[in-house]
């Protein structure tokens, strides 16, 4: 993981270097739900590589219903040299997987969003000087964007600190996890519902509290989540220097309006790395571009 962000760094400030490692690469992008970033973030950035994007658009019929999984990725293997894909379900991408004999990768599903969570380590590096040592708060709901975190930030020895609502805590298998991942590499892990038990912290993260596919009412949950809104308040008690969102974000609802443009906001950048991050791991599968 150190490798991959250290290639996010570099092709982010020298892409000169790295001249066109996506030359007549063509790259299936096939999305089951909405997006701006992930969607036009991906397009623009393999252009810029070298290479082609097809978008095919299964919002109206999902990957499955149509055809197996696994079939798709055959068929779309025929022709792609990688697939990016927006999925409900993991089990679709890993049955896209077992079709496709190119590489798959996951550009967020009902667990993950790891392309996320590179691109926001590399702007935590960008603004703290490194990652590892420093702490990241998550607070909000248990989803798909805090996995990610908790997983990558693990691997880059980042300590973390994860506050969610009672009945919205991070799925158990994946805290089990992540909790290996933090033995492991000698970094911390703070799961809690009290937000009281938000101690110090670098960087405060939080996302949407009703994620894509969820239809819960926001009426129904608004009261319980309110406690737990990221906002000037919260940044001062927890000392941390910036507050990071994944977008699309709510103003006054998980985070204030009025922190997200402030000169602590690193939504931007978030956005903006979001390109040098996918590169990266574009450069490495598809481009035969080494890792230190
Ligand atoms: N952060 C993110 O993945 O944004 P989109 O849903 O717009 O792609
Ligand atoms: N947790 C959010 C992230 C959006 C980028 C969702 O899945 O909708």
């Amino acid at each position: 993981m150190h490798s991959l962000l250290k290639l996010a760094v570099e092709l982010k400030t020298h892409p000169e270097k790295f001249g066109r490692p996506l030359e007549g690469k063509s790259i299936v992008a096939i999305f089951e739900k909405p997006s701006l970033r992930t969607r036009v973030s991906f397009d623009i950035g393999i252009h810029k590589l070298g290479g082609h994007m097809v978008y095919v658009d299964s919002q109206g019929s999902p990957l499955k219903d149509r055809e197996d999984p696994i079939d798709v990725g055959a068929n779309l293997a025929c022709w792609a040299d990688a697939i990016v894909s927006r999925v409900y379900e993991h089990k679709t991408l890993v049955d896209l997987a077992k079709g496709a004999n190119v590489p798959v990768i996951n550009a967020l599903c009902d667990l993950y969003h790891p392309c996320q969570a590179l691109a926001d380590y590399l702007a935590m590096f960008e603004k703290l000087g490194g990652v590892k040592g420093k702490t990241m708060a998550y607070i909000g709901d248990g989803n798909n964007v805090t996995h990610s975190l908790l997983i990558v930030g693990a691997l880059l020895g980042c300590h973390q600190t994860v506050i969610t609502p009672k009945g919205f805590e991070i799925n158990p298998n994946i805290a089990k996890h992540a909790a290996k991942l933090a033995f492991e590499n000698d970094v911390s892990l703070t799961i809690a519902n009290d937000i009281d038990e938000l101690g110090q912290a670098d960087i405060l993260y939080t996302d949407t509290w009703l994620s894509m596919g969820d239809n819960t009412p926001l009426a129904q949950i608004k009261e319980k989540f309110a406690a737990y809104q990221v906002n000037e308040a919260l940044m001062k008690k927890s000392g941390a220097s910036y507050v990071m969102h994944c977008q699309p974000a709510h103003r006054d609802l998980e985070i204030s309006g009025s922190l997200m443009d402030s000169e602590q906001s690193l939504l931007m950048l978030q956005a903006e790395n979001r390109m040098h991050a996918q590169n990266a791991i574009l450069a490495m599968l598809v481009g035969n571009v080494a890792l230190d």
